[in-house]
């Protein structure tokens, strides 16, 4: 909830700017620390519910895999240059290595896409691989560009 709210309020500063684009550094690593909030989230309850540890509910595993999909874009527009000085996890390696990050990413939010429109049919093994395929690309990139 915490993270929603920061978003939308960090969403509604960008309007204010000139042109949506962030002129301050601080503001781009909140932004996109607020996005992967919100997609862990999603991330973390789809989880919750393919371990058992909470009852599936088909639709809403459905409506939280087509948020994640709409989510997975938004975090890499904060990494704008000169925002790996700040409070941010984020590795250097993002901005030396910017092909190979901005790859994972799109590869990110296709999985996401994926899971999306499996996640709509009935099949929960098809499901649970769309799943682990999107956790896979979030570590891939963790362990590449993330601090830990
Ligand atoms: C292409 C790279 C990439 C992908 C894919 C990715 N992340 Fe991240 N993630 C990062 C980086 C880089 C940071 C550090 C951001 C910062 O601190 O500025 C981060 C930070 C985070 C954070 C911490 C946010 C905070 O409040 O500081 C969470 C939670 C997170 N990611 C979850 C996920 C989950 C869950 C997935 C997959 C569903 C995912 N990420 C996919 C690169 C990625």
């Amino acid at each position: 909830m915490k993270a929603a709210v920061t978003l939308i309020c960090v969403l509604m500063m960008g309007t204010a700017t000139a042109k949506g684009a962030f002129d301050d550094t601080d503001d781009a690593i909140q932004y996109r620390q607020a996005a992967f909030g919100l997609i862990k989230e999603n991330f973390a309850d789809m989880g919750a519910m393919l371990k058992k540890k909470k009852p599936m509910d088909s639709e809403a595993f459905a409506q939280r895999a087509q948020h994640l999909a709409l989510l997975a874009e938004i975090p890499f527009t904060g990494f704008i240059p000169g925002s790996d000085k700040g409070k941010t996890d984020a590795l250097g390696k993002v901005w030396q290595q910017r092909s190979d990050f901005d790859q994972r990413a799109s590869q990110f939010a296709q999985a996401t896409a994926t899971l999306a429109q499996v996640s709509q049919g009935n099949d929960l093994k098809a499901t649970a691989k769309a799943f682990g395929d999107v956790g896979k690309t979030c570590k891939g990139c963790h362990d590449n560009f993330k601090k830990d």
